[in-house]
């Protein structure tokens, strides 16, 4: 994706002073996707998206690369047209109403969209003119901004000079200062180091405290679930998973209760415990010294089980029930782990 894709939502001339609210009314649903297809040739990049976000939200958008995020993301700032379904945002519809709707949101594309040839600081006030805020008010935002994002220090260098990193905080950054009341974020803490990172999600809550919604894409799960209250995974272009973080795990056949015995060669009395509990034979894994079993939901089998290791006199390390990672769910959603690479567009094909 070219810098000058991802600039056009956030730099064009809106209609508007951004950071006014919403209407209340038109946004119980601040954004709603139906049966959205977008191709790109032979490819179906997006085939027959449908899902909804609410306000005052972090809805989180998972998938493989190649999954179509970016292209869901650049449909609902505007960047790009569907080919059919609707699209809404703040209840404006992306295609009919562009021109209205880019006042409204903030967008942090995948790549760096920042100007090289600026410093900073200039990058960020721009971004403030462009918004047609005061001049005082843009100039205290990108300070502000400047302040929370680590670049105070190198607020008037040029951007040219600054690191990968820098350059995505700023970037994000730019997508902040006008305080758009909803918030796209195309991967947003790829390439940062973990401090930036936290601060951004920090950042991230605050915006949705204050009424703000955000949808963000991620390859990270620990960020989804960090972040979203919902999570919407796609693969191929179609939704085939929205739930909490906790429904999805929920998904993927729930807990295992799994006991990590001391002794290498109490493993095979260990799987023999387990066994009587379980009507599915124990898994073990004689390198980590651990057994396992599906555990349901109930902390009875757990109580139960630590008595009857205790009777047959086994010695643990370690004994509890452990609910599957979102990678896990991931997983087995899709056959394949998240960050696995993107199958080529010919195989994408249909
Ligand atoms: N302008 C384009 N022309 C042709 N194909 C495209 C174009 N934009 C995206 N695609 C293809 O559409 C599919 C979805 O791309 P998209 O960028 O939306 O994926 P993504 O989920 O954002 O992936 P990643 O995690 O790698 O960012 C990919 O197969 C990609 O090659
Ligand atoms: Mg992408």
């Amino acid at each position: 994706m070219s810098p000058s894709n991802n600039t056009a939502a956030s730099k064009s001339v809106p209609d508007r002073t951004a950071g006014a609210p919403l209407d209340q009314a038109a946004t119980d649903h601040v954004v709603e996707v139906r049966d959205l297809v977008k191709t790109f040739g032979k490819l179906r990049a997006l085939d027959g998206v449908t899902f909804s976000a609410e306000r005052g939200t972090v809805l989180g958008l998972l998938g493989p690369n190649g999954a179509g995020k970016s292209t869901l993301v650049r449909i609902l700032t505007t960047l790009l047209r569907p080919d059919s379904g609707v699209a809404r945002v703040a209840g404006l519809d992306v295609v009919a109403d562009g021109q209205r709707l880019r006042s409204l949101i903030g967008l942090t594309g995948q790549s760096a969209a920042v100007d090289e040839l600026l410093t900073g600081r200039e990058n960020l006030e721009l971004v403030g003119l462009w918004y047609h805020l005061p001049k005082r008010e843009y100039r205290r935002r990108a300070q502000e901004t400047l302040d929370l994002l680590a670049l105070a220090d190198a607020a008037d260098r040029l951007v040219k000079t600054y690191s990968g990193g820098m350059r995505r905080r700023l970037d994000i950054g730019a997508s902040l200062i006008a305080n758009p009341p909803i918030l796209f974020l195309d991967e947003p803490t790829t390439g940062l180091d973990p401090r930036s990172r936290n601060e951004l999600w920090r950042l991230v809550r605050e915006r949705v405290g204050a009424g703000a919604a955000v949808l963000l894409t991620t390859q990270y799960m620990e960020e989804a679930e960090q972040l979203a209250d919902r999570i919407v995974v796609i693969d191929k272009g179609t939704v085939i998973a929205d739930g909490t973080a906790d429904q999805l795990k929920a998904r993927t056949g729930g807990a295992t209760l799994e006991a990590r015995v001391t002794k290498p060669s109490d493993l095979e009395r260990a799987v023999a415990v387990l066994g009587d509990l379980s009507p599915t034979p124990p898994r073990s894994d004689a390198e980590q010294r651990q057994v396992s079993i599906p555990a349901g939901e109930g902390t009875d089998l757990l109580l139960d089980t630590g008595r009857r290791f205790q009777e047959a006199g086994i010695p643990l390390d370690d004994l509890g029930i452990r609910r599957p990672t979102l990678d896990e769910v991931f997983l087995s959603l899709t056959g394949r782990s998240h960050g696995d690479a993107e199958p080529s567009s010919a195989e994408v094909a249909p």
